[in-house]
């Protein structure tokens, strides 16, 4: 069995006391309510990574991840954040290559593979982002794309490394536009990703790979997206800063 995840993206939004109260407010409402045993990551920016961290406490329900780190080990790169800094406060997921970070950011397919390889060294796990762009769906390029973006990025890795990545699969004229994927659609696209893990490492490799929909995901549909077999959680980003609708979203995991 595959782990289920929920992950919320925060991107760039909140004070430390909306975070905290956010926190508390879904760290209360996960323990009355949340049977399912999906592992719950809050991706938070970076300040708040620590004092969010310590809010939980010895709560094993819910993870901490970071949004993004440099490529680099260390060094004078003014404003980076390494993964060695993440791994040393404790931080064990982060998110690699969103698609804000490709679209503003310029990172590319290359720079994530280093990205991805420096985080794996440092026993962090890699929330690896990948989906096309509206005008790739409607030529109907995105399954090409998306395998394209995949390969890039981690078909340098071997068996044992991409076993530890997370890949979250994240159509990106879907993310906040409020216009989701199908099920239908989301379902297509993992099982094409699947298929792909399967053809270069084999069935049980890609079997054990958890693939996340992101995009939109909300209360009422997450459990429609979430029930597909080859969709094993979300990344979720609007919904993920309001305690109730994340929480009917983890409820559908
Ligand atoms: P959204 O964002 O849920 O607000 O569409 C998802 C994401 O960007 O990860």
């Amino acid at each position: 069995m595959r782990q289920k995840i929920v992950a919320g993206n925060w991107k760039m939004n909140k004070t430390l006391e909306e975070a905290n109260i956010l926190t508390s407010e879904i760290a209360g409402m996960v323990a009355d309510e949340v049977k399912s045993d999906a592992k719950i990551i809050f991706c938070v920016p970076f300040p708040y990574l620590l004092p969010i961290k310590n809010q939980l406490g010895t709560n094993a329900r819910i993870a901490i991840g970071a949004q993004n780190c440099s490529e680099h080990e260390s060094g004078a790169y003014t404003g980076e954040v390494s993964a060695a800094m993440l791994k040393s406060v404790g931080i064990p997921y982060v998110i690699l290559g969103h698609s804000e970070r490709r679209q503003y950011f310029g990172e590319d397919g290359k720079l994530l593979a280093k990205k991805v390889d420096i985080a794996l060294k440092h026993g962090l796990t890699p929330i690896f982002c990948c989906g096309e762009p509206l005008e790739v769906r409607e030529s109907n390029g995105h399954e090409t794309l998306v395998k394209k973006q995949v390969e890039e990025s981690l078909f340098h890795l071997d068996a044992d490394a991409i076993k530890k990545i997370v890949i979250a699969y994240e159509p990106v004229w879907a993310i906040g536009t409020g216009k989701t994927a199908t099920a239908q659609q989301a379902q297509d696209m993992h099982a094409v990703i699947r298929k792909h893990l399967a053809a270069k490492y084999g069935q049980s490799v890609a079997d054990s790979i958890s693939i996340l929909y992101g995009g939109s995901v909300n209360a009422a549909n997450a459990k429609e997206l979430f029930a597909c077999p080859d969709v094993d959680g979300g990344l979720v980003g609007g919904a993920s800063l309001k305690s109730r609708e994340f929480t009917e979203v983890i409820k559908g995991a």
